[in-house]
């Protein structure tokens, strides 16, 4: 019998709720399988600086890297907290970027779909929601977060976005990889009319296509207009390629098409272990009140499943139960009745044999 080890990062506020629920699920779907989980649970994120005095301490490094795959809730506290007023090198979000690092991350997976059936919870027409299947691959481990010089005194703050051409050929890779097993098309999403660093990307993501992939078709556009179009037309959309900073800020908005943050997943892949975690943050100002939609860290535990350890049909079960029981009645945050419990408690009835 196969046991996975999983590191299991809970994080911060809505993080341990959307966690245990998923962890719950998780347990569910193991039961009478020929494989099973180990989860080992570690310090991280906010909860760690206030354990351990470091949001990413040692024993979470040794476990992250021990592990078969990473899961992880969400991390950080609200805009006033005095975790956001640490030096940058100890704050809960460095902590984040350096786990990423740390297992060499760079692909950031974040599929935004409507199933068919949920439109109606799409706050976009029906029609316009209506058959949405992109996959936003977000470069994760290099531009502006990690780009040096960066650095504030009290006259001048300067932040360095910096692309080296390994870092965006494997991430155009990616981009048609992924392409070529969906609908053969990709967009790249960028400001090279502003940006040196952007013409620059631009350049060798073409390179990239001309030489290993033209069998896939290539789109250009600048990022403010792709932020309009994304929830305009999203449909027209099949893989977006996109820098850090740009693919952060476009998958927050993207959740809207669906019709809520709560439901996104992701999984970063492409370095020693995968990591997966919801597209949303800690939600402080619904912590404590069962309102924490877990869908998004339910379906990234499937993305572990099916990219992380291979399980694919069990990754098939968990999308249909956490879709089944979304048609039925979703979360608050979707205009639905059930709590965090009553949804998670659904989604185990639809997994029973
Ligand atoms: P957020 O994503 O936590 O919340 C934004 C809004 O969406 C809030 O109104 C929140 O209630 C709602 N929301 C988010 N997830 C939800 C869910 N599962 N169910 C229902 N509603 C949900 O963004 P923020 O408030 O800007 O950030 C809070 C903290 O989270 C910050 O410290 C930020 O740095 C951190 N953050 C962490 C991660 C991560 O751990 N991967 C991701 C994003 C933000
Ligand atoms: C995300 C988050 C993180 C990011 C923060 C918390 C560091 O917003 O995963 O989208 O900007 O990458
Ligand atoms: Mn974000």
């Amino acid at each position: 019998m196969s046991r996975y080890r999983i590191a299991v990062l809970a994080g911060d506020f809505i993080g341990p709720e959307v966690t245990a629920a998923t962890l719950d699920v998780l347990n569910a779907l193991a039961s009478g399988q020929a494989w099973s989980f180990d989860f080992h649970e570690v310090p991280f994120g906010g909860h760690a600086i206030d354990e351990h005095g470091v949001p990413f301490p040692d024993v979470t490094k040794a476990e992250a890297h021990a592990a078969d795959a990473v899961l992880l809730g969400s991390v950080g506290g609200p805009q006033d907290h005095a975790w956001n007023r640490l030096p940058r090198e100890q704050r809960v979000e460095s902590g984040l970027l350096a786990l990423r690092a740390e297992l060499g991350t760079y692909a950031n997976l974040r599929p935004v779909k409507v199933f068919e059936g949920l439109e109606g919870l799409s706050p976009l027409k029906t029609e316009v929601a209506r058959g949405t299947d992109m996959l936003i691959v977000r470069e994760l481990t290099g531009g502006i977060y990690f780009g040096k010089p960066s650095d504030a005194t009290a006259e001048t703050g300067r932040s360095t976005m910096v692309y080296e051409r390994h870092e965006v050929e494997r991430i155009a890779r990616t981009a048609f990889e992924t392409a070529r097993l969906r609908r053969g098309h990709v967009t790249n999403v960028d400001k090279a009319n502003v940006l040196d660093v952007s013409q620059f990307w631009r350049d060798v993501v073409v390179g990239i296509r001309d030489t290993e992939f033209s069998d896939v078709t290539l789109e250009h556009l600048y990022v403010d207009n792709a932020a309009m179009q994304v929830v305009s037309q999203p449909t027209s959309f099949d893989v977006v390629v996109t820098g850090n900073l740009f693919g952060d800020i476009l998958s927050d908005l993207a959740a809207v098409i669906p019709g809520s943050l709560g439901v996104l997943p992701s999984a970063s892949v492409g370095g020693t272990t995968g990591l997966f975690e919801p597209v949303h943050g800690s939600a402080p100002d619904i912590a404590g009140q069962d309102a924490a939609n877990p869908v998004g860290m339910m379906l990234s535990a499937a993305m572990m499943l099916r990219y992380g350890l291979n399980e694919v049909e069990a990754a098939d079960r968990l999308e249909a139960a956490v879709t089944a029981a979304m048609g039925e009645d979703a979360t608050r945050d979707l205009g639905g009745s059930r709590g965090t419990a009553a949804f998670t408690r659904a989604v185990i009835d639809h997994l029973a044999p």
